[in-house]
This record gives structure tokens, sequence and C-alpha cells, in this order.
């Protein structure tokens, strides 16, 4: 079963690929990318991979059963048209079975709903291909908080339109030995999964971000306006109004649902203490 992955050049793509090689199931593993020459050298096979190139698509997917789509970056119009690019290419290859990356968050209501819809409408086109399907619906990244490390320091805060909110994070790898499990394993199929790990508020992230790096951070919480100004501000309007709409569907609850992790992935996502002390070296 040739098993190919898209956005290997991208960071989830990457360690989806290399958790595929690493659990040694004799797969070949193919992966796919709009910039080949980004991707990290895996040992792997590589093939371009563009989304809005439909024949280099169909070209690449030939050959391939199973095929993991991770979430395009473009405006949300655009990203379903790009992901219909990818199914049909499938479905024209004779793949058999589709996995998808998609995005917990509201999908009313906040600056990022627009996204979650796109999301949910090529959840809604992979439902109904025909092929076999598993999708993943990922929770919050954490590794940007810990990659924003130096800029929380110098603020002496995390200040956000989250409030109290609960989040529902995760890591990449930790997603990456799931969709591994969800790409092989044939009882995933017909499933969507909730993909996260304990959800944190916003003091518990400062919490553990103090204990790991010494610092001496609190949690600042902001009003929804406020938030939305200032990310644009310094991120630009599409990025900023992106950002300030994920927080407030922390806010309001959206990533606090309970999480389907155990049993896409067979074993428990890694407990925060152990993340963190991880960090520490
Ligand atoms: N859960 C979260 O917290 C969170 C946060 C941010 C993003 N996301 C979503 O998760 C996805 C994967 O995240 P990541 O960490 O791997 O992001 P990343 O490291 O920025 O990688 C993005 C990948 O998307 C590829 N890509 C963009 N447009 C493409 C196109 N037209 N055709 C083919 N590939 C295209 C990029 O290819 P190039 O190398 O050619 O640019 C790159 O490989 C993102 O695309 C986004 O939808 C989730």
């Amino acid at each position: 079963m040739t098993i190919a992955v898209t956005a290997v050049s991208g960071q989830l793509g990457t360690s989806i690929a290399r958790a595929l090689v690493e659990m040694h199931t004799g797969e070949p593993v193919i992966g796919l990318a709009r910039t080949p020459e980004k991707a990290p050298d895996l040992g792997i096979e590589l093939r371009p991979g563009d989304y809005d190139d439909a024949e280099q698509l169909r070209a690449s997917l030939a050959g391939v059963d199973t095929v993991l789509l991770i979430s395009g970056m473009a405006a949300p119009d655009l990203r379903i048209g790009q992901h219909r690019n990818v199914i049909d290419a499938a479905k024209a290859a004779g793949v058999s079975k589709i996995v998808y990356t998609s995005v917990q968050g509201a999908d009313e209501g906040t600056s990022f709903s627009p996204i979650i819809k796109s999301n949910r409408q090529t959840e809604a086109d992979i439902r109904d291909s025909g092929l076999d399907w598993v999708i993943g619906r990922n929770g919050i990244y954490i590794e940007p908080d810990v990659e924003y490390i130096e800029t929380y320091r110098k603020a002496g805060e995390i200040a956000n339109s989250a409030g109290n909110g609960r989040c529902g994070y995760t890591t990449r790898p930790e997603l990456a030995f799931a969709y591994a499990r969800m790409l092989i394993g044939a009882e995933h199929n017909g499933q969507t999964y909730l993909l996260h790990g304990e959800a944190l508020t916003q003091a518990q992230l400062a919490e553990y971000l103090n204990r790991t790096f010494g610092t001496d951070l609190t949690y600042r919480p902001m009003s929804h306006d406020d938030y939305k100004a200032d990310r644009i501000a310094e991120l630009g309007e599409f990025i900023g109004t992106v950002i300030a709409g994920i927080y407030r569907g922390i806010h309001d609850g959206a990533l606090d649902a309970p999480s389907d992790f155990e049993t896409a992935a067979g074993r428990p996502h890694r407990s925060w203490d152990d993340y963190f002390a991880s960090l520490k070296g």
C-alpha cells in the first residue's frame, strides 16, 4: 500500500512522513510538495504537488493507494478549490483512501470562522468523494507559543482575548503519530476525530512557560476588539484577523471539546508536564 503525504515541505507534512517512515510498516511513502527542494531528506521519493495544478497532482498520485491531504494556507475561497483539485486527482488516479487534516474552531461568529467553514466544506467534499476517508480536526499547535518565548519574556505577560477559555492544544509530532495510524489502519475509515491533548487556559500556559523558561509571565485578558487591532498591527490584516478569530473561539469554548486522540493514535496524547519537561533538555 503506497502512501502519499502532501505539503511534505511543511512542518506537519514532514512530521507525518517521518512518523510513517519510523513506523517501519514496509509501506512505501511518497512526499508531494509544491516546492520539493524545501522538503528535508527523509529518504523517500518526492514528487511535485502544487494544489493549484490539477494535472500535476493527477500524475504525481499515480500508483498511490492512500493520500494524506494537508489543509492549505490560501484564503478560504481559494482553499476549497485547491483541496478539490487534490480530491479529484486522487479519484482520477485510482487512490482508494484519503485522510484530511482539518481544524477545530467556531463555525460561526469569529473572524476565523470563514477558514473553519472552508475546512468543513472540504470535509464534506471528502465524505462525498466515494473514497474511503478519515478526517482529523487538529487542535491548536502549542509550538508557536514556545517559539514566542522571547517576545513574551520582554512583555512580561501573555495578553490576548481568550480570557478563561480552555484550548485543546497539541504538537505536530503528536498529530503526526495519530495521522500515521489513521493512514495505515482501516478501522479508522469513516471517522472524524478531534485531535488534541489536555485543554489549557492561558494562565496555565503561562505557568508552564514560567516553569520551563524561568520567566515570570502573567496572563492579561484583552477585549476582542483591542486584541484584533493589536494582531493586525503586528501581523497584517489577513493573519492578524485569523489569529484574533482563533482566540475569540477559545474564549467562547469552541476549542474545548473532548479529544479523540487516544482512539486515533492508540495511545494517550503526551501530557503537558512531559512535553514542557522535555524542552528543558
Ligand atoms: N492547528 C494549528 O494551530 C495550525 C496553525 C497554522 C496552520 N495550520 C494548518 O495546518 C497546515 C499545516 O501546518 P504546517 O505547520 O505544516 O505549516 P507550514 O510549515 O507553514 O507548511 C505549510 C505547507 O503548505 C504548503 N502549501 C501551501 N500552499 C500550497 C499549495 N498551493 N500547494 C501545495 N502545497 C502548499 C507549503 O508548501 P511550500 O513549501 O511550497 O510553501 C508547506 O509545505 C497549514 O497549511 C494550515 O492549514 C494549523
